[in-house]
Formats: structure tokens, sequence, C-alpha cells
């Protein structure tokens, strides 16, 4: 079973401002594709705690950690720097992906500097904050999240025969 962590971003959440509202969409979308999700935490915007908690949860060996926030132009976003600073090898397909087709959906797709990456065993993804964006960007890039976990763990001999 592919396991997920989930960091939500976001300065307000983390001082309990605001509800977190995303963390929990990237739950209930994680349970309708039948992952376990074994973490769940909200940090501020501040690189250094989000980076904390990727190589926490790449050290740990989880399949997919999903990040949601912080991702835009405000001065205090920063996941996608947060991100850079700690993968192995970039992945830089999914955050195409998402950008590509969320430009059909808003033009402020082209404000998402969400980054993505492998760390490890583990596959990090920015995803943007709104509950909304993270819906509709998780359907952009789950089709191809089975297999890219198998590709990483080297299960996968011939792609063609998959
Ligand atoms: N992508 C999709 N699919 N749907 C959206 O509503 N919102 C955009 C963009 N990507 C959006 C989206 C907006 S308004 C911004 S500012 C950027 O994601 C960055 O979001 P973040 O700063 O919350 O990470």
């Amino acid at each position: 079973m592919i396991t997920v962590a989930i960091i939500t971003v976001s300065d307000r959440s983390s001082k309990g401002m605001r509800d977190d509202l995303s963390g929990p969409e990237i739950r209930k979308w994680a349970e309708s594709q039948e992952y376990k999700v074994v973490s769940e935490t909200i940090v501020p915007d501040e690189q250094d705690k989000i980076k904390d908690k990727l190589i926490e949860f790449s050290d740990a060996g989880y399949d997919l950690i999903l990040t949601t926030g912080g991702t835009g132009f405000a001065p205090r976003d920063v996941t996608p720097e947060a991100t850079k600073a700690v993968i192995d090898r970039e992945a830089p397909g999914f955050a195409e992906a998402m950008r590509a087709k969320s430009l059909a959906i808003t033009p402020h797709a082209m404000l998402s500097r969400a980054a993505s990456g492998i760390r490890k065993q583990s596959i990090i993804i920015n995803l943007p904050g709104s509950p909304k964006a993270v819906r509709e960007n998780l359907s952009f890039i789950e089709k191809a999240i089975p297999h890219a976990v198998k590709l990483l763990k080297g299960k996968v001999t011939d792609c063609a025969i998959e």
C-alpha cells in the first residue's frame, strides 16, 4: 500500500488562526485512492521548518510526500525552495503537468512555482494552497503515481509491460 505524508504550509493555520482545509482535502483524496496516510502536519512558511519535515518524512521512507501552500509569489512563499534544497533528483513532470492542465482552468496557474522531486525513496510534490487547487491538481497527476512509486522502488523492469 502506498504511504502518504501531508504537509500543510501556512503561517495562519500553523498558529491556529485559520482552519486547515487543504490537508484534509489531500487526506480525502489519498483515502479515495486506497493509500495510507501515515502523517499529517502543519508548518509555518519557513524554509527550515519545511525542510525538516521533508527530511523527516523521506528518512522514514514514506512513498509520497505532498505539500500544500506556499508555492506562489508572496514574500513568504518558500515551499519550492525548501523542496529543491532537499531533493536528490528533480522530477519536474508532476509540476509541469499540474501547471499545464491548470492553465485550462485559470491563468493564475502560471503563478504556482510548485516543484517536484525525489529524496531517497520518496516522491515529493508541491501542491498550491487552496482546497480547490489541491483537488484539481491531484486529479491531473494521480494516474502516474502508482507507476512512479514502483519505479522508484526498483519494482519495474520493463515499462512496456506495465
Ligand atoms: N491551480 C489550479 N488547478 N486551480 C487553482 O485554483 N490557483 C492558483 C495556482 N494554481 C489554482 C492553481 C493560484 S491563485 C496561485 S497564487 C498559485 O496556484 C499558488 O498558490 P499557493 O501560493 O497557494 O501555493
